[in-house]
């Protein structure tokens, strides 16, 4: 049979890596097979991430590159999915008239009848807001050949942060089934993958949908499934994280010592206008809570420079908050308005983009800083680290993978690790990785 080829270029989050899995698997039935050129394709699609206005411009301008190739290859199909395509919807027919098909984050598994349709040469835009979850249909994961497996736990969002665009583009939250979850986790293990990572804009909030199983009871029912290998979850909100889900990781072999917890602001003041459901002082408490229950936690976080109305006061009690609450690693991002937003329409409010540019690059090097402090820590330790990626730099050979606690350790050995678990101690500290030798 010809089989027909298909590229995907995947932005954004592990959410649409997930789904970006799973939509090639269904392409797989189609007689679609992934190529890793976007020249040999015949279809191309982009999943596509609107958290900010800068992800969704990417996504714009390599359609339009895509486009151009219209002229010479006139049988190429051309599809938007993901988040932008759910926000944007018809609407991108007009700005990228060379789109055959924008594919919404609700109805990815419509995606064998849309196919058709376009290769029948219409156009078709399926972005209606459905209260279901990501079932498989039968058709399979076509996943990433890689260590770590990815398995979407909860879909949605109902928390309304007035920065923030997901739930508009993701929708109400709702619960995946743990028996469908479970089957998941076990083909993955099957296929190879050593470590599985569950997935939720709030994954401790799984679970309030359905009856008496929240997510403390699914690690167990995933920790007790044969075979060596690691558990984690990301993303969690800080005030639905129980004391039992912080004993559950303590006690089960499985789960890693891991929170990315995003905290936003350090301004109690700032976290109300952002919607946020905690104070500083909350945080810290929990933060707190965290690293006493759980040896040698990571604790990791998100915060945004320049939200509308920040003050230089309350932008450095941010600072303060990564100092005071330890934190091992945050990703940090520059306020950026989204359409729909409660936050976006107090322009009046805004910060100057060079204050915000300011404050932002602050905060980078107060992360860095602490990243160092943090990695330092584990100087001359012994730890187990799954190795994820064999490559050579500089004439060297390299294994590179994490930690139970998610450190980044480069071994330096001859042989190809990807997929073991080695014991290492830790030789040397950088920012952002460590260095470890073999014992
Ligand atoms: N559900 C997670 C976050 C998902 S979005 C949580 O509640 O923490 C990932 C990160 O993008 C957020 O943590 C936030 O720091 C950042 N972000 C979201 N909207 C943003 C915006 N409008 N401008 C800048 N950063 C934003
Ligand atoms: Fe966005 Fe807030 Fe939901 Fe996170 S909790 S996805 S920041 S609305
Ligand atoms: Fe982006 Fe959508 Fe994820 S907006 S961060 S791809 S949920």
């Amino acid at each position: 049979m010809n089989m027909k080829k298909v590229y995907i270029e995947t932005m954004g989050c592990q959410m649409n890596k997930s789904d970006t899995e799973r939509m090639l698997g269904i392409l797989s039935n189609f007689d679609y097979d992934e190529v890793d050129n976007p020249k040999e394709a015949d279809l191309l699609m982009v999943n596509t991430c609107s958290i900010r206005q800068l992800s969704e411009d990417k996504a714009f301008s390599l359609l339009g590159a895509w486009g151009k190739r219209k002229k010479d290859n006139p049988n190429l199909k051309i599809g938007i999915c993901g988040c932008v395509a759910q926000q944007k919807a018809e609407k991108i027919f007009k700005r990228a008239p060379y789109v055959d098909f924008v594919l919404g984050t609700h109805n990815i598994y419509k995606l064998p009848e849309i196919i058709k349709a376009v290769n029948n040469g219409d156009k078709v835009c399926e972005c209606t807001e459905t209260h279901q979850t990501a079932d498989t249909r039968g058709f399979g994961i076509k996943r990433a050949k890689t260590v770590n497996a990815w398995i979407n736990i909860t879909e949605g969002c109902n928390n309304f942060c007035t920065y923030c665009i997901v739930p508009y583009t993701r929708g109400r939250e709702r619960s995946r089934l743990p028996e469908v979850i479970i089957r998941e986790a076990k083909a993955a293990l099957a296929e190879g993958h050593k470590e599985i990572t569950l997935l939720g804009q709030n994954v401790d909030s799984y679970g309030k949908d359905l009856k008496n199983y929240r997510l403390a009871q699914l690690l167990r029912d995933l920790n007790a499934l044969d075979g060596n290998f690691r558990i984690r979850f990301v993303t969690s909100y800080p005030t639905d994280i129980t004391d039992e889900l912080i004993q559950t990781v303590v006690d089960l072999d499985k789960v890693c010592e891991y929170f990315h917890i995003p905290m936003q602001s350090g301004s109690s003041d700032v976290l109300k206008k952002m919607n946020r459901r905690y104070t500083r002082e909350m945080y810290g408490e929990i933060v707190k809570k965290v690293r006493n229950m759980v040896p040698d936690v990571t604790i990791t976080s998100d915060f945004i420079a320049g939200f509308p109305g920040e003050t230089e006061e309350q932008f450095q009690e941010t600072l303060s908050a990564i100092d005071e609450f330890e934190l091992d690693y945050c990703n940090v991002a520059a306020y950026s308005p989204r359409e729909k937003t409660v936050a976006a329409k107090w322009v009046d409010k805004f910060v100057p983009d060079n204050v915000k540019d300011e404050r932002f690059q602050r905060l980078n090097k107060k992360v860095q800083e602490n990243c160092l402090k943090s990695n330092l820590k584990y100087l001359n330790r012994n730890m187990e680290v799954l190795v994820e990626s064999f490559y050579e730099h500089k004439g060297k050979f390299i294994n590179t993978g994490k930690t139970r606690n998610n450190k980044t350790v480069h071994i330096a050995c001859d042989k190809d690790l990807t997929g073991q678990f080695v014991n290492v101690k830790i030789s040397n500290a950088k920012t952002w990785y460590l260095n470890g030798v073999i014992e």
